[in-house]
């Protein structure tokens, strides 16, 4: 679970006033695409695709301030529409079509499809860009199935997609998508992502989380939040992780 408020002020004192409001770094989602998300969210509700698009869309924020010369304006409404197909799969299916040692291609290029058309229908809803539309809809139509990327726009979208996997969030998903302990998890996605990366700046992300990721599975990191010390005296439990 992630922390919102403070357990504790060790310190006693206010530092609110020594914080930036819009620090560089902090992302909010711009109007014109939360208000693609209302149309979006409801066919995103499989399979934890609803918080999936949108740590996915973080990370492609984080990927086009590496890359100006990419078009936002096609890689955000892309990553956030780029799974709405699912909603087309009956849910008992979803899971098939991405299991590992299995597969069902069929069902991952019907989500792609399905997802372009359905994406056409909320840009048109809200008077998206009609320049912008062939290459969104291009992007989508086959962001799982392609194994090559299009433009720098479609490797964005691909690589925010695929880095997801070795979030937490992403951890936590697979994990109970599958069956998994968070170790089978993580070399699961890491397996998935590492070497199918486009950008550099996504390689270099994909790695920092593989490698945080460890560290909390390691029997040293484990023991610590098992006792309390001065470090901040994490409650025991908080995010250990059983059977570790
Ligand atoms: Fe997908
Ligand atoms: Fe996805």
């Amino acid at each position: 679970m992630t922390k919102l408020q403070a357990a504790a002020n060790r310190y006693g004192q206010d530092v609110s006033a020594g914080i930036d409001a819009e620090p560089d770094g902090v992302i909010a989602l711009a109007p014109g695409l939360a208000a693609i998300w209302e149309l979006a969210a409801p066919l995103l509700r499989v399979r934890d695709n609803d918080a999936h698009t949108l740590y996915a869309l973080g990370l492609a924020s984080a990927l086009l301030d590496a890359h100006p010369e990419a078009d936002a304006a096609v890689v955000l409404p892309a990553i956030m529409l780029h799974d709405i197909g699912w909603s087309q799969v009956p849910p008992s299916e979803v899971l098939q079509a991405i299991a590992p040692g299995g597969g069902r291609a069929d069902l991952v290029l019907l989500h792609e499809k399905e997802g372009a058309r359905l994406a056409a229908g909320i840009l048109a809803e809200r008077g998206y860009d009609d320049a912008k539309i062939p290459a969104i809809l291009g992007i989508i139509d086959g962001h799982d199935s392609r194994r090559e990327a299009l433009s720098i726009e479609d490797a964005i979208v691909k690589d925010a997609d695929k880095t997801w996997r070795l979030s937490p969030h992403g951890i936590n998903t697979v994990m109970d998508w599958f069956g998994l302990d968070r170790g089978q998890a993580l070399r699961l996605c890491s397996q998935r992502v590492h070497g199918h990366l486009f950008t550099e700046e996504a390689k270099a992300m994909a790695r920092a989380l593989s490698a945080l990721e460890s560290v909390t599975l390691w029997p040293q990191r484990q023991r610590l939040l098992q006792t309390p010390g001065d470090d901040g005296g994490e409650s025991a439990g908080d995010d250990s992780v059983a059977g570790v």
